[in-house]
Formats: C-alpha cells, structure tokens, sequence
C-alpha cells in the first residue's frame, strides 16, 4: 500500500482520484485552498480516512509541514487553474497556479525523498496539431498560456527524473466530464455547463461554429488512470495521453443531451474563443502499453448518469 499526497483533492478530478485510491486501500493526505476546489466533493473520502489540510499548494513551507513524518511514496499533483479561458484573462494566475506551484511542489517532494510524482498535463500542449489522434510523439506546440504552462510544468518535472531519480508521470488528459465538475463558473467544462442549462430549459451557448471536437474521457476513467500511473509497479518515468481515442464536435454533444433533456430549445452561436483547439482527439496506446490503461466508460452512458445527477440536485 502506497502513502499517497494529492493536491487539489478537493477539485473535480483530485477528489475522484482520492476516492478511487482510498478504494484500492492506499493512505492518502490531499490538500486545497478552495478556489475551485469544495468541501462538498470530499465528504466521501473523509469518511474513508482522508487526512485533509486546507493548505496553498504555493505555500511550500505548510505543505512541507503537513506531510512531514508521513513517509509520503508518491504525490498526484492536481492542483491547477483548469480553465483555457480563464488563462486568457488572468495570465498572472495562470502562471503562478500551472507553473509556480508545479515547482514548489516538486521542490517538496525531492526534500521528502518521494520516489513517485504524477502530473495533471493536457492535450493543450498539442495545440493544432494535424495529424490525428495525436500520439505523445508529436511536437508539442500550445496556443494558450495554459497549454504553455501545462509544457512548462512537463518539462520542469521531467527534470526532476534525470536530475534526483524521480519517476515522474505526465497525464496528459483529454477533456474529462463528470459528476462533481463545477456547474456554476463560466470556466467549467463544457458538459457541465451545457447539462445544467439544458436541464433548466435553457439554450446553450456554442463558441464558433460547433464543429470543433474533443475526446470526452469520463472522471472515473481517469482517476483509474491515476491511481495506475501512482501505485503500478516498476513504471518508468514517462507521458501518455489519458483519452479514449474518440471525438465528437459540439454540436453532436448538444444533440445527444437534447435528446436526453427533450423539449430543451436550439443552442444559440458566439464568437469563437481564443486560444481554443480546433480538433482535439488522443492516441490511447502508450497508456495502454504502459499504465495497462483503457478508457471504459462511453460518452452516452456518462451524459445519462450526469442528467439524472444534476435532475436529482435540482
Ligand atoms: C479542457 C479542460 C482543460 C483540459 C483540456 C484538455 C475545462 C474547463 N478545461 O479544455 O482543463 O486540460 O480540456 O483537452 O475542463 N464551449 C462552448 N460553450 C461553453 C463552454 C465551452 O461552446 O459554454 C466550447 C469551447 O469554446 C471549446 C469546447 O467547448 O471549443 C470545450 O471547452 P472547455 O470545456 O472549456 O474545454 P477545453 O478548452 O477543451
């Protein structure tokens, strides 16, 4: 059994992720500020026997402190500003949250002596790349301050690996959905924006013109793909897509929940927003020959489970 430190627990994926290891029997100490992050998703994995501290994951001094003694094996840093638009308007954030904090924490983990660290990267760090899915052979080249920093942070970690002998994990994930994923900021993901308005009655709002695409992988799947990446036996240091090697445009997405939300009217078109990929779609080999990982959970089943969550809240 791994002792496991996860920052920004108490997020959409953190607290998913402490769920899934709790699960398997792991010890597992998480830490968030709330900025995003809510008290509400972590009420499972408190009752499981997770050691929270409300703590900054920039203030490397407190989080020092908090894991001191516990002999911590891997830390699962999730902690982040998620938000391609958000990275657009407030590029300071971006760069303090995605790329500061990355090395503070991996600054922690080398004085602690962890062998392990796994990193929440991004298909961002692909920008436009044409020739799809994209493998994590591709030349990485982001257009936001958030696939930047997301590289950023690969690089600085990877580091790590060569310089102290830490193996470190880069996920780079796709776009993840599911239940707990904020449904009040703007700067959600886009099935939880679209399945609370639609669920309300109200039209969506499409940026550009629908036919981008994104790889949906389901927040399950991913926790498991993170509980993989930390605990699984002998893994070398290395980056492999978390993905399911399917895409579809927004304006299928819209459809598909309109059909699950009938009577709900037409979205409605704005401006494209900037710094948005075109086509995103993943290769999901190398995290199946290396994490043993494979995303099992469709689109359509995880849209039904979110509708009748979001139903069930109202
Ligand atoms: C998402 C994730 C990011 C992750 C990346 C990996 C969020 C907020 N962002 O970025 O953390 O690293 O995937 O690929 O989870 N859209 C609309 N209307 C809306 C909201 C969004 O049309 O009301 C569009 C966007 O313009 C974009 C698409 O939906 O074309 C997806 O947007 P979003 O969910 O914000 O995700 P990404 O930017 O792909």
């Amino acid at each position: 059994m791994a002792n496991v430190l996860v920052t920004g627990v108490a997020g959409f994926i953190g607290s998913h992720t402490a769920d899934a290891l709790l699960a398997k029997g792991h010890r597992v100490w998480g830490i968030d500020n709330f900025r995003t992050g809510n008290r509400g998703n972590l009420e499972n994995a408190l009752r499981q026997g997770l050691e929270f501290g409300a703590i900054d994951m920039l203030d490397a001094g407190r989080v020092s402190r908090f894991i001191k003694g516990k002999d911590i094996d891997v830390v699962i840093h999730l902690g982040a500003l998620v938000s391609v638009a958000e990275s657009i308007t407030d590029p300071d954030l971006n760069f303090r949250l995605n790329v500061e904090a990355t090395h503070g924490i991996a600054e922690v983990a080398r004085r602690h002596q962890v062998r392990r660290l796994v990193f929440a990267s991004s298909a961002a760090v692909y920008g436009n790349e044409p020739a799809l899915p994209v493998k994590e052979t591709a030349s990485p080249s982001p257009i936001s301050p958030y696939g930047s920093a997301k590289l950023a942070s690969e690089h600085l970690l990877l580091c790590y690996a060569s310089t102290h002998g830490m193996v470190v994990r880069v996920q780079r994930y796709f776009n993840v959905f599911g239940p707990r994923q904020d449904v009040a900021s703007p700067y959600s993901g886009v099935i939880s924006i679209f399945t609370k308005e639609l669920c309300g009655g109200r039209a969506v709002s499409i940026h550009g013109d629908g036919r981008q695409t994104r790889d949906f992988v389901n927040v399950a799947d991913v926790a498991r793909a993170n509980v993989l990446a930390a605990t699984k036996r002998g893994l070398a240091t290395g980056v492999a897509n978390i993905c399911t090697g399917r895409s579809v445009s927004l304006r299928r997405l819209v459809s598909t929940l309109r059909g699950l939300c009938p009577g709900t009217p037409p979205p409605r078109f704005a401006a494209a927003r900037p710094g948005d990929i075109r086509h995103s779609l993943g290769s999901p080999q190398r995290a199946k020959a290396q994490l043993g990982f494979r995303a099992e959970r469709s689109l359509e089943a995880g849209l039904r489970e979110l509708v009748r969550a979001v139903r069930a809240a109202e």
